[in-house]
């Protein structure tokens, strides 16, 4: 087995997942403002810190997804966060994409940039301690859209990336993102999900990229968050099952999702529904941020300085449930035994 191989295996082993912590200094704007925090750099830090040194946090965590800002920072006591997660046994990862910007000629719709520059940049984050990489493309669901050169513009710059990225000796998730705003269906949303997933393989086998050290980080197939009829988890878990059968090779390592704005408990529904169905060809796990973060960074924007420990079990509640949805063990009376 080669590295890539290896590292791709770790990242979705048994009963683990990997944490997206990797909000773009825009995103986390956002979030703090929703609490109240300022977002400062340091505020971003001591977060981030609150975060990746929870204890116990490895039993379910594999990975942490970083930012460029975040993967450079270093612990209240001077210790690079690359090297508290080293020491853990967590494989650090950074989002390499440099954000989804408007598609020319093609109004409504988004492609990805970042290519420029991105083997130098590899270099340099696999000097910092990077492990595998992260791009994220984004696919709307509207009136005649998403559009098959929305599609394919996407699917060959995320082929592009991973190609990149493997030659770096590092593992690329390619994410192709189907949003769940809208009023679409879920049938619509099978439809978008396959014709992105399989260009998306399509272009990746055109570069050359191995699929045994790939991840993919898919959305599942759901209904849009304003949509007339909401699909059940039985519903989300088989359609989105079908559009993974349909599309993705069997030799691919392994395939974990995001949560997309779905709700904390939902976003572990899904996920156990899906491991609790039949056996698959990939260990299916989480890749989430805020299904996962929404009460940590909560709790801790309460009061930073006094509410680490408490935040800190809060991640490592929501972050169990999760492990054990990956093997089809989540109820949701398990909540009884939250922290929060
Ligand atoms: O790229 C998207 C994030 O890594 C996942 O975030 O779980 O909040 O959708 P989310």
């Amino acid at each position: 087995m080669n590295t890539l191989e290896r590292i791709a295996k770790e990242m979705v082993v048994s009963g683990k997942g990997i944490i997206a912590a990797d909000e773009s200094a825009g995103t986390c704007q956002k979030r703090f403002e929703a609490v109240g925090v300022p977002c400062t750099e340091e505020n971003r830090r001591a977060y981030r810190e609150t975060l990746l040194s929870a204890p116990n946090l490895e039993q379910f965590v594999s990975g942490i997804i970083l930012y460029d800002e975040t993967i450079r920072q270093e612990t209240s006591e001077g210790e690079a966060f690359t090297a508290v997660l080293e020491k853990k046994g967590i494989l650090p990862g950074i989002k390499v994409d440099a954000g989804a910007k408007e598609l020319a000629l093609h109004a409504g719709e988004k492609v990805t940039e970042g290519l420029d520059g991105l083997r130098e940049r590899l270099a340099e984050y696999r000097t910092l301690g990077a492990k595998f990489a992260k791009w994220r493309a984004v696919i709307t669901i509207g009136k005649g859209i998403p559009s098959n050169a929305c599609i394919d513009a996407n699917a060959h710059a995320m082929a592009r990336y991973a190609a990149l990225c493997q030659e770096a000796g590092i593992v690329p998730i390619v994410e192709p993102e189907v949003l769940i705003d809208g009023e679409h269906s879920i049938e619509q949303c099978y439809e978008a999900s396959v014709a992105i997933l399989k260009r998306t393989f399509e272009e990746l086998a055109g570069q050359g990229v191995a699929l045994e050290g790939t991840i993919l980080k898919a959305s599942m197939v759901i209904s849009g968050k304003k949509a007339a009829q909401q699909s059940t988890i039985e519903e989300v878990a088989r359609e989105t099952i079908r559009a993974l059968k349909e599309t993705v090779p069997a030799k691919l390592a392994g395939v974990v999702f995001l949560s997309g704005g779905q709700g904390d408990e939902q976003a572990t529904e899904h996920l156990n529904a899906m491991n609790a169905m039949d056996k698959l060809p990939w260990p299916l796990s989480f890749s989430y941020a805020r299904a996962i973060q929404n009460p940590v960074l909560k709790i801790w924007a309460e009061n930073p300085n006094a509410n680490v420990g408490k935040a800190q079990a809060a991640l490592v509640f929501r972050s169990r449930m999760n492990s054990l949805a990956t093997q089809g063990k989540y109820s949701s009376e398990m909540e009884r035994e939250r922290p929060y």
